[in-house]
């Protein structure tokens, strides 16, 4: 652990925490020698390693070598021991922009200036060929000058679900700022995934709240995939027409980069400065030492390896499912109830179903497997409300990565919710990541 008043390296002071998520703390620190402050990103490595991240994490750590620009945080140097990778940043002193929008909306012009700096971030990245494909409220900060910066850009992949409290932070896993296309999970354009997430941006400037708000995750697809939208009064018609252009359903006819850049309304009161990407030349990025990163322990036990080519090729939608802190309840409709519970798991769909059979028959429970993953486990004698009766759902996010509800269809809460406490959950340790609403342990 780092805690605080500990020396990193014998180069950083570690300070006051920033921000946490599932993966990953951020804390304040200050170089001991130039007392610069930076902002370090302190990563768990075993616990990517648990899901498969780490190649993730070692391309994302490329992607930020190749990308400087004065919208985006800087990566000055990646360190790690045994157990940690330690991400040094570029800090940034004003906090979150969305902290400000959630004390209300912007004026027009602040609102514009800001959605001008993410355009000339976001296109700058696009044009040295990376995709953010996780844009999102969270990972935009303001400087002293009150000029906008992403943070950590490459790294944006890694869960981070710091609060779960406002109406503009992307709550429980919900996609309010995914395109259609992700959605649809049919193979997508990043370029154009990352200007659909920019509109739902400058909407949110504008207005204050979210386009595409809903409570039940599946009626919040539908208003995405339709792209319908609701205009506030005080949108004038030029900001309504770009928005429909970038909020447009079909990546393909969606306006380009280019376009949004020749846009009247874009254009007013630009400062063509931020468009002047030779400002910082990519030459001059400090390099980062990737071997150090990822040559440790852990990439060359047998287990590393495995649980590394575990879960490889996660997609923006994987990547959200998994950063809610493993409350993944908005990815299916209701909340958790005494009726029914929900865990993650790293291992094969195979392995849960021959360890459900285990429990079955420990418990004297009928096993019967149904169609689309599902099992049903019935007891034999009825009990106060007759026989009980669980069915057990094995939702697939990728081959070894796997959501399993466990619910009562019948019989006593009670009776349910005993078995479930001393003899199934028991049961299930070896298998389970992480029980809904619980961290991974
Ligand atoms: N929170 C997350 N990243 C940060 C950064 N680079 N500076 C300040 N606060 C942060």
């Amino acid at each position: 652990m780092v805690e605080k008043g500990n020396i990193l390296m014998e180069k950083y002071e570690i300070g006051k925490l920033l921000g946490k998520g599932s993966f990953a703390k951020v804390y304040h620190a200050r170089n001991v020698k130039t007392t610069q402050s930076v902002a370090i990103k302190v990563i768990d490595k075993e616990k990517i390693l648990k899901c498969g991240l780490m190649d993730q994490i070692s391309r994302e750590i490329s992607v930020m070598k190749l990308v400087r620009h004065l919208n985006i945080v800087q990566l000055y140097e990646v360190m790690a021991t045994k157990t940690k990778i330690y991400f040094v940043l570029e800090y940034v002193k004003g906090g979150e922009l969305f902290n400000k929008v959630q004390r209300g909306r912007l004026k027009e012009d602040v609102a514009r200036k800001y959605f001008q700096q993410l355009i000339s971030a976001v296109d700058f990245c696009h044009s040295r060929g990376v995709y953010h494909r996780d844009l999102k409220p969270e990972n935009l900060l303001l400087d002293e000058n009150r000029n906008l910066k992403i943070s950590d850009f490459g790294l944006s992949a890694l869960p981070d679900c710091k609060r779960q409290d406002g109406l503009l932070h992307t709550s429980c896993g919900t996609p309010a700022y995914v395109a259609p296309e992700v959605i649809h999970r049919k193979g997508y354009d990043g370029a154009k995934a990352d200007i659909w997430a920019c509109g739902v941006i400058l909407y949110v400037l504008l207005a204050g709240y979210l386009p595409f708000q809903e409570k039940n995750l599946m009626h919040m697809y539908k208003k995405i995939c339709k792209a319908e939208l609701k205009w506030p009064s005080w949108f004038c018609s030029d900001v309504r027409k770009l928005l429909r252009r970038i909020l447009h359903p079909n990546p393909s006819t969606r306006i380009s980069m280019a376009e949004i850049m020749e846009n009247p309304w874009f254009r007013t009161g630009l400062d063509a400065s931020w468009f002047n990407y030779t400002v910082h030349p990519i030459e001059d990025v400090v390099p980062v030492d990737m071997d150090l990163a990822f040559d440790s322990i852990n990439s060359s036990t047998i287990e590393g390896k495995q649980a590394r080519e575990k879960l490889t090729n996660l997609n923006a939608f994987d990547i959200i499912s998994l950063s809610n802190g493993f409350d993944l309840s908005g990815m299916f409709g209701e909340s958790p109830n005494k009726e029914e519970s929900k865990f993650t798991s790293t291992n094969t769909a195979s392995t849960i179903i021959t360890k459900l059979e285990e429990i079955a028959k420990s418990l004297r429970l009928r096993l019967t497997k149904k169609d689309g993953g599902l099992l049903k486990m019935e007891g034999s004698k009825p009990g106060r409300k007759g026989v009980m009766s669980i069915n057990t759902e094995i939702f697939q996010i990728t081959p070894n990565f796997h959501v399993v509800e466990i619910k009562k269809t019948s019989g006593d809460t009670l009776e349910y919710q005993k078995v479930m406490k001393q003899d199934i959950r028991p049961a299930l340790k070896d298998i389970v990541w992480a029980w809904q609403g619980e961290q991974p342990q």
